[in-house]
């Protein structure tokens, strides 16, 4: 079982100073906006027992200017250390910032591959003994071999790969398969349209959409289109969440 405290979802809009604007006991400062987190691991603990693998999804930073950073996201590792976790996946990022899309991390980052890695070194060098999953940007086996050589993770996690070859897994852990396609999505018109809406986010969501499209595809019995532009990936997303989907959003 995971609990998602990552991305933007409630658990991550408890830890973000944007987010969290409450002036009770949940909010304020840092040990406020984990209080949420905290007392919802010991509930789901209490009721799973003891001997039930729970994890944790947490981003690394939100990505946004004022938001939940680096350095505060540790302070939380370092606080779940103390409860009964069996593992923190590191990720980053929400809809307003997608990090864990690819879109708000620096070009050097996203050519090494995975994301987050950095971060989770440090988690490590602090927490050593926290089983940690890394989460965003894997392509090659080499980039997953050497994060997990590197001892920056125990767990390699793959997304997008898996949506366009539901077998990477198998093919990676056989060495049959080395890579992944890379596909990234990218509004045209950006100019333009960076006026009315925010790029980034909407960079993101259509990323995730192209291969939510693939995964229809396959549910239907066709086979992954690796030729899907992001226009038709664009007009599934209006079609399936309506416009508000290209709205801006406070924050998050
Ligand atoms: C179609 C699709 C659906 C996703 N759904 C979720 C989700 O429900 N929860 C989640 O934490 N992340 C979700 N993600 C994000 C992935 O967990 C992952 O963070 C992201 O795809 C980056 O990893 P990748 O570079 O291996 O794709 C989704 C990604 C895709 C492409």
């Amino acid at each position: 079982m995971q609990l998602h405290g990552a991305h933007g979802y409630l658990i991550s809009q408890f830890l973000s100073p944007l987010s969290n604007r409450r002036t009770d006991d949940w909010g304020g400062d840092l040990e406020d906006r984990m209080r949420f987190l905290v007392e919802t691991v010991r509930a789901v603990r209490d009721t799973v027992g003891p001997h039930f693998p729970l994890a944790i999804k947490l981003n690394s930073a939100d990505f946004q200017r004022g938001g939940f950073d680096e350095h505060e996201s540790m302070a939380v590792v370092d606080r779940l250390a103390l409860e009964d976790v069996y593992l923190v996946e590191v990720s980053g990022g929400n809809f307003g910032a997608p990090a864990m899309m690819g879109k708000t991390v620096p070009e050097s980052t996203r050519r090494r591959e995975a994301y987050f890695q950095s971060y989770a070194e440090e988690v490590r060098r602090r927490v050593p003994g926290m089983p940690l999953m890394l989460t965003g940007g894997f392509r090659t086996l080499a980039a997953m071999q050497s994060a997990l050589d590197d001892g920056a993770c125990d767990l390699v996690g793959v997304g997008r790969a898996m949506c366009v070859d539901p077998a990477t897994g198998v093919g990676l852990l056989n060495g049959t398969v080395t890579g992944a396609p890379v596909e990234p999505k990218q509004l045209g018109m950006r100019r333009l349209l960076g006026r009315v809406i925010n790029l980034r986010s909407i960079d993101g969501i259509l990323d995730l959409q192209w291969h939510t499209d693939q995964i229809h595809r396959m549910a239907a019995g066709l086979p992954p289109n690796l030729d899907r532009t992001w226009r038709q990936a664009l007009f599934s997303m209006i079609r399936r969440n309506g416009l508000g989907a290209l709205r801006r959003r406070r924050g998050f």
